[in-house]
């Protein structure tokens, strides 16, 4: 019988029999008995085992290097080594899979650069162990955060025909051979279609249906940026609220980033610590201080002014009207404000046309919530509920209703005041975790010239 390691390292008490799989880490050979470290990643610690000479399988002891893996049954025993409670004295061991002396993790201390080339080994290491276990949580929060306040789980299309973000940025999907704009027509869904973007159009049905949805799932961008927080696939969750404005949309933002702290402060702790030990020193006191305090909130025209009176040099342009640049909004939100801020009423012109206008005509209710470190981890909006205006939104987008007729149906039947939001589930993981590069919070990055594993 198997125990994990977790399981056994809680263990309260000694036991007669315990056993155990996973892999080598490292071996140190003494006189008449050997020590092993064996991790089966089920947490960050290893469990000590102690060899006797005579154990049987100890013949195989040699084979028994970093990256192979065991099965293992013993006593287990209060260590008297320092920083551990429990070791396992071997009454068998058993050799499963060798492993030479190629193995890449031989070492500690690999830099996440490395680690990058060999995806298919680096979740063995501490860090992206600790990592993927976090995500694995997290995900779980997501949905326990929406169950919990009825929001129902709807899974939108991957492969649309729309372009949620008008931004341009998509993949194509075709089965055609060749020149693939000539014949659209005979295409396999007989017109050009596309990953998504965004659930958000689709979310909107639902919601205008269930009152409150959420998605979560696998978004592509064909954005060619390579930054460290642009991923050309990554994870989105987008609630959509009926009979919500964005008053409401910003609460429930902010309410979502809080709580996702707290559960990684209240469930990781382990993981948690080996992040603030090696690659973030400040990171459980800006966890607590985000849990703590209520976010800033500004609208777009006075962050604005913050950034042009500040005296900084940025590298991009800073005027009203323009995008805000990741710098801007780092400036905001690290440097100016200190805190999570959520930017708010954006100029019409730099945000899709689903946007609700504002009575000043210039501005749409959209919201970013920015967060240190990072910059934005949320878009969203207040939604156009108005069937002229959504019709007078898309002519100044330049976009053709025919192409959106069963969105603009929703302002025809029974339309109500909705909002939502996407946070990018990556960008949260690396404000939970402290890990600077998007590359390293998703199991095998997709990147433009990168789709290897
Ligand atoms: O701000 P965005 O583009 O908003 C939307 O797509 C809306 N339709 C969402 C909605 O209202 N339902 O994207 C939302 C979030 C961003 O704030 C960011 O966290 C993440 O998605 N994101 C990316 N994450 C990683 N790599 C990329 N290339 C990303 N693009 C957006
Ligand atoms: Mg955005």
């Amino acid at each position: 019988m198997r125990t994990l390691i977790k399981h056994v390292l809680a263990a309260t008490e000694p036991k007669e029999i315990v056993g155990i799989k996973g892999w080598v880490r490292t071996r140190r050979d003494s006189k008449g008995f050997s020590f092993l470290e064996v991790n089966d990643g089920s947490c960050l610690a290893n469990l000590q085992v102690v060899v006797d000479a005579g154990t049987p399988g100890a013949e195989q002891l040699p084979h028994f290097t970093t990256g192979a893996s065991a099965a293992i049954e013993g006593k287990l025993v209060a260590s008297p080594a320092p920083g551990q409670k429990w070791e396992l004295h071997a009454t068998k061991i058993e050799l499963i899979g060798t492993a030479d002396a190629a193995y890449p993790l031989q070492k500690k201390g690999h830099t996440q650069e490395f680690l990058r080339t060999i995806a298919h080994l680096r979740p063995r290491s501490n860090l992206f162990g600790a990592v993927f276990r976090v995500r694995s949580r997290l995900a779980f929060a997501v949905h326990e955060f929406f169950q919990e306040r009825d929001f129902v789980y709807v899974h939108t299309p991957i492969i649309t025909a729309s372009d949620c973000e008008g931004a341009g940025e998509m993949f194509r999907v075709t089965t055609l051979k060749g020149s693939i704009d000539d014949k659209p027509a005979a295409d396999f869904f007989g017109k050009p279609a596309y990953l998504t973007v965004s659930g958000q159009l689709e979310g909107e049905t639902f919601a205008c249906a269930l009152s409150n949805i959420y998605t979560f799932g696998p978004t592509f961008r064909a954005e060619d940026s390579n930054t460290a927080r642009h991923a050309a696939e990554f994870w989105m969750i987008e609630p959509e609220m009926a009979f919500c404005d964005l008053q409401g949309d910003m609460d429930l933002g902010e309410e979502f980033i809080k709580a996702m702290a707290r559960y990684a402060l209240e469930h990781c702790s382990e993981d948690l610590n080996l992040f603030a030990k090696f690659v973030d020193k400040g990171l459980h006191e800006r966890l607590k201080f985000v849990v703590e305090r209520p976010f800033v909130r500004v609208p777009y025209a006075d962050a604005v002014d913050v950034l042009k009176k500040c005296g900084k040099d940025f590298a991009f342009p800073v005027d009203y009207g323009l995008n805000l640049q990741s710098e801007h909004e780092r400036f905001l939100t690290e440097e100016h404000f200190k805190s999570p801020v959520t930017v708010f009423n954006y100029p019409r012109e730099i945000k899709p046309f689903y946007m609700r206008l504002n009575s000043d005509t210039k501005t749409v209710t959209a919201m970013d919530v920015l967060v240190p470190g990072i910059g934005e981890v949320i878009g969203g909006a207040q939604r156009e509920e108005r069937l002229d205006q959504l019709l007078e939104n898309m002519k100044f987008h330049k976009l053709k209703p025919e192409d959106y007729w069963w969105y603009i149906d929703l302002r025809r039947y029974g339309t109500v005041p909705h909002a939502g939001f996407g946070l990018g589930f990556e960008r949260l993981l690396m404000f939970l975790t402290g890990v600077s590069n998007i590359r390293d919070v998703i199991p095998f990055a997709r990147t433009p010239g990168n789709a290897e594993f």
